[in-house]
């Protein structure tokens, strides 16, 4: 038998921004936040995949719309939150999931300049344009910012060197967001999920392969994957005003 464990009715009335709403943990959110009762506007790179989630949400019978949106890119993000903003009527919560992992199983010496940028201008160049963004929507209501991070660069290393590194300056940025934003009223929140299994997860194994990895330790990884829905029902819950009580950092499994 399978148990339903979506917080139902948590954001009835809320609205909330899902950026990488498209694929693993971020659609899932989508689908989580929706059932709760929230107005959802799903924002991504994949602008098909943003309005697929977004059909999703409306199907469980959630407002829902979509937007596309590189976050590394600052006017494209000042466009999307600001679109989000006027299409919900307003913003309660943004939910910062997207991300890449690339580089995994690589020696230091093997990492490019290149690929380095890349990694930190998605994982860390982006949250921070989605929050300088979205503070003037999230500001006298009480609103709420998650920047999803990872257990890799803050609890344990990763087997990425700039994945790790900017999983470690997000955590830096979500601390520093978060002293700054609240005496404005905005509870900011670091999310830092273990190894879930989603396309980014499964993209990264098999370049962990690829690169020479340790066979027997990436299988044993693999084997002991988390479900996305258990970290979207926590983003659920820190978007809820049930948690106006908790303060910083917050890890799933
Ligand atoms: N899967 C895991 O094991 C795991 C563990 C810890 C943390 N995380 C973090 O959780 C978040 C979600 O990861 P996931 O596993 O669901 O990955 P995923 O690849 O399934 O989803 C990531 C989403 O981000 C979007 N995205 C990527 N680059 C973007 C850009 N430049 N602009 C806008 N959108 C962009 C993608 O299109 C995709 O929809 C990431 O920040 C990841 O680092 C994942």
């Amino acid at each position: 038998m399978s148990v339903d464990t979506r917080p139902a009715g948590l954001l009835a009335g809320r609205r909330v921004v899902v950026v990488g709403g498209a694929s693993g943990i971020g659609l899932a959110t989508v689908r989580a936040a929706a059932a709760a009762g929230a107005a959802v506007a799903v924002l991504d790179a994949d602008g098909d995949g943003a309005a697929t989630a977004a059909e999703q949400a409306r199907a469980v019978g959630a407002s829902a719309c979509a937007r596309r949106v590189d976050v590394t890119v600052e006017a494209e993000v000042a466009a999307a939150v600001d679109g989000a903003a006027t299409d919900l009527g307003g913003i309660d919560a943004v939910l910062h999931v997207a991300g890449v992992m690339r580089g995994q199983g690589l020696d230091v010496r093997e990492v490019t300049a290149e690929l380095w940028s890349q990694v930190l201008a998605v994982n860390l160049t982006g949250p921070f344009l989605v929050a300088k963004h979205a503070v003037r929507h999230l500001t006298g209501r009480s609103g709420v910012l998650v920047l999803v991070g990872s257990k890799a660069g803050v609890l344990n290393g990763s087997g990425s060197v700039p994945y790790g590194a900017s999983k470690g300056g997000l955590h830096g940025l979500a601390l520093t967001l978060a002293r700054q934003l609240r005496p404005q009223g905005i509870r900011v929140h670091a999310l830092c999920p273990g190894d879930i299994d989603t396309p980014l997860m499964r993209r990264s194994l098999a370049e962990a392969r690829a690169n020479g990895a340790d066979g027997e330790r990436v299988a044993e990884i693999e084997a002991a994957l988390g479900r996305p829905e258990d970290v979207a029902s926590t983003l659920v819950l820190l978007a809820s005003p049930v948690s106006d009580g908790v303060v910083g950092t917050v890890h799933t499994g």
